[in-house]
This record gives structure tokens, sequence and C-alpha cells, in this order.
């Protein structure tokens, strides 16, 4: 079954058809030597796309990202709470608002992605929590006029602004604390939050006298607990670990007199990019164990803030090999995407996992060691480093996998190179869900 490594992890042949990015055969007729392997997504294969829309390209399945979400509402169906999905991680108002039209709430830290989520879904604005620490006055407006769910606080100073701002539009602003566990999670030191060191929360020590403050305020109304530990994490044990704290100062500030109903645990639940399989359903119900098993009894209503875990999977990169080229041995793909469309190789050394869009018969077995690069200026501009891959010939497109989260949204105009299109799958049917860029429109605001 040398074949079937070709397809490790999430690579099923036709017949298991799980959602996202799937290998079918294509067949080629005898005489043309068989049978090569297309990557679709969903129903829909992926040359197809590329003929029409071109590469760099971002495609999503929106079966996927579907199907995750009810991973995530299966997973807690026995504790009430809402998923608040993390806006940050895909911002694309046509994926909020396929998220909202499944009853999805948002965690969003800009006046702009609560813009976002309000062109999307002005319903949803009951379901939004607004986290950040460095939120503005003119953010916090904005926010309660829309008449968001809850705020996650993160500081004294802000405190005294949000509460200044809601006096001053005579409504309440409901109030959660972010506080700081000092837990650590094995995740790159960027994206870990949950130490004293890091910036965010107040440290859960001091708490309670600052929830004492807050309920002082007219136009605050303390409702809540909140917390995130941190992103890409896969053990499930210090989200487990940080909510026992948090449980026990839920009990401490209902003992204090306050009337807490919400516990938000923020987001975080990594995914395996090294050997994505099947295993989600597993993993969400683990991590769903950790996270409330600590908060058995206590009553509150949960939010949960996963941004990856939800799209992540559900989104590739598609690029062209523009120039194979070979050098004292070491060998390089050049392709059209770089690091400005995919940040994430070279900030924080992520591993994506980059397929053969078309996986051809004979070609199955030639492997090399190449680094994938793309055409930005700088030796930080890889996607790969000395990675073994089936070989390919120039022209041939590239999938760059699990990048649906952190990818377009993390994208810039560096070296002037205009952003992406994105399309959106679902089944047969596919959506422009943001149009390539002109190069024109780059520069335009500066004529
Ligand atoms: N809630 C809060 C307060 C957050 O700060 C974050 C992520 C999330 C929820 C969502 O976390 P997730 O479920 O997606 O792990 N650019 C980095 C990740 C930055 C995460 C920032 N905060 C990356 O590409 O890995």
């Amino acid at each position: 079954m040398k074949r079937r490594s070709e397809f490790a992890g999430r690579f099923h042949l036709d017949s298991e058809r799980p959602p996202g990015f799937v290998f079918r055969e294509r067949r080629k007729g005898i005489l043309r030597g068989g049978a090569d392997f297309v990557l679709h997504c969903d129903d829909v294969p992926l040359p197809k796309l590329v003929e029409r829309y071109g590469t760099p390209l971002y495609v999503y399945s929106a079966t996927a990202i579907r199907e995750r979400l009810a991973g995530f509402v299966s997973a807690f169906q026995d504790i009430p709470h809402t998923i608040c999905y993390s806006v940050k991680a895909n911002s694309n108002v046509n994926i909020l608002r396929l998220l909202a039209r499944q009853e999805c709430g948002f965690d969003v830290v800009s006046g702009g992605e609560l813009e976002r989520v309000l062109v999307a879904d002005r319903r949803a604005a009951k379901r939004v929590v607004f986290s950040g620490v460095g939120k503005s006055r003119d953010e916090m407006v904005t926010a309660l006029k829309a008449g968001i769910l809850l705020f996650n606080v993160e500081s004294e100073s802000e405190l005294w602004v949000l509460a200044e701002c809601a006096t001053r539009l005579r409504t309440v602003a409901r109030v959660a604390l972010r506080v700081n566990p000092d837990v650590a999670a094995d995740t790159h030191s960027y994206i870990s939050t949950g130490l004293r060191k890091h910036k965010f929360g107040v440290p859960i020590s001091s708490a309670r006298e600052l929830y004492a403050k807050a309920s002082g305020a007219r136009h605050l109304r303390v409702a809540g607990v909140s917390v995130h530990i941190g992103s890409q994490i896969t053990d499930v044990a210090p989200f487990g670990e940080a909510m026992v704290r948090v449980a026990d100062l839920v009990r401490d500030l209902r003992h204090d007199g306050h009337k807490i109903d919400y516990v938000d645990t923020g987001g975080g639940l990594g995914i395996d990019y090294q050997e994505p399989g099947l295993e989600f359903a597993d993993n969400v119900a683990k991590y769903a164990r950790a996270v409330t098993d600590p908060l058995r009894g206590l009553n509150v209503h949960l939010l949960l803030e996963p941004g990856r875990s939800i799209v992540g999977p559900a989104g590739a990169l598609v690029t062209s090999v523009i120039y194979r080229k070979e050098d004292d041995g070491k060998r390089f793909l050049v392709v059209d995407a770089a690091m400005n469309d995919l940040i994430r190789p070279t900030l924080y050394g992520a591993y994506h996992q980059i397929v053969p869009v078309i996986q051809s018969k004979s070609l199955v077995a030639k492997k090399e060691i190449v680094d994938v690069v793309g055409p930005v200026c700088e030796s930080g501009d890889f996607f790969a480093r000395d990675r073994e891959l089936s070989q390919v010939e120039e022209g041939a497109l590239l999938a760059i996998l699990d990048a649906g989260a952190y990818g377009m949204a993390l994208a810039s105009n560096y070296n002037t190179r205009p952003r992406p299109a994105e399309i959106l799958v679902s089944g047969k049917s596919l959506k422009v869900i943001r149009r390539r860029e002109k190069v024109r429109e780059l520069y335009s605001s500066e004529l």
C-alpha cells in the first residue's frame, strides 16, 4: 500500500469522503496511463478553481467549518454554552455569516472585527464577547451601542473607561474580568498567554478586589469570569488546570455576593498540523471534559472562543510552482505564494503539510528533499525547509494545508503583492468570498 502513504493523515480515498480536502481518483483512460489522484475541496477539484481564479488562492470548505462547529456543540451538549468563534482566526464576512446561520456567537478584539460581525448578521451582536488588552473608548462605545453580550476586561484602568462610556450612553455594560491563571501551556512563546509575565488579564490572586470595585460602579454589571491561556495547545490538561482555578474564583465571588452567570474559557484548542486525521471528535470531547469537569455543579453558562480548531483544517492555500532551482545540490521549489500570504512558517516556525494537487501514479514513488520558497526578497520567505515531497514539475500546483486559520487573516501586501482571492466551497457549489486585489488598489490611497 505504498500509494496509501501519500494520503497519510487526512488523505482518504473517495469512499471515505470526509469533508474538506480529499484526494479523488481521476480516470484518464487506459492508454494515457490509468488514473491520477486529484485534490478536491468538498466536491470541487482544485485545478478547476485555479483555472478560473488563478493562484495563489485560498480555498475553504464550508462543510468542514459547519461540521467542526457542530462537533463543538455536540461535545458541550451537557452544559449550557455559546460558541463564540474567534473572529481573528479568519474574519471573512462570508465565513462569519455561515457561522452566524448556525447560531454561533463571536469573540472580537477590535471595533473592526465587531463591524464585520454586524455586517454578517446584525442579530449576532447579542452573542458577541469583546476581548483584548487595549480597547479604545470609540470601540467600547460602538460595542455598547450594538448591545454585545459581554466585555472581557483586562485591567483596572480599562474597567473605569468602560464605566465612563456606559455612563455617558446611560446604559449598563456586562463585564467579566479576564483573569490570568498563571498556568503554563506548551505552545510557541508568542501565543502563550496564561502566565503572570504575559500582558494579559489581571492576576487571579487580585481578582476578588477588582470585582468588589467593579460591582460598586452603577453602569457596570459584573456577570462573569473569563480566561484564555494561549493558542495551538494540544494537551488539554492546562485547560483543566486553568478551569479549576476559575471555578474556585467563581465560588469565592459568589460568596462575596456577586452574580456570576458566565464563565468564558477562551480559545486555544490546537490542531494536528503534522498528521491531520479524523480524530477531531475525540479531541474536542477530551477538551470538553477537561473544561467542564471543574465547573460541575456551578450552574454557569459557558462561553467558548475557538478559532483555529473551527477553520484551520477547513482551508488550504493553493500555489503554483514557478521555478525549480538547484544550487550546489540544494533544491528549491519557487512558488507564487509567499510569506505575505501565509506568514505562519516564518513567524512561528509553524509546520504546514504541503501536497501536490495532482498526484500522478507514476510520480508517487519519486521523492525529493526541497525547500518550498516564495518570491519575496527575504530568506525568511519559506513554507517548508528540507521537506520530503513528491517530485513535481514547473507549473504544478501545490496545496499548503491547514491554512484556514491565521492565514489570510495575517496576510499583508509586503513587496506590493496583491493578496489572494478566497473561495468558499460547499459541496458542489462555490462562491468567491474575496476577489483578488489589484495592484492599483494597493497604492491608490497614496496618490
Ligand atoms: N480568545 C482569545 C482571547 C484569543 O486571544 C485567541 C487567540 C482566541 C480566543 C482564539 O484562539 P484559537 O482557538 O484560534 O487558538 N497567529 C497565531 C495565533 C494567535 C492567537 C491569538 N489569540 C498563529 O497563527 O498560530
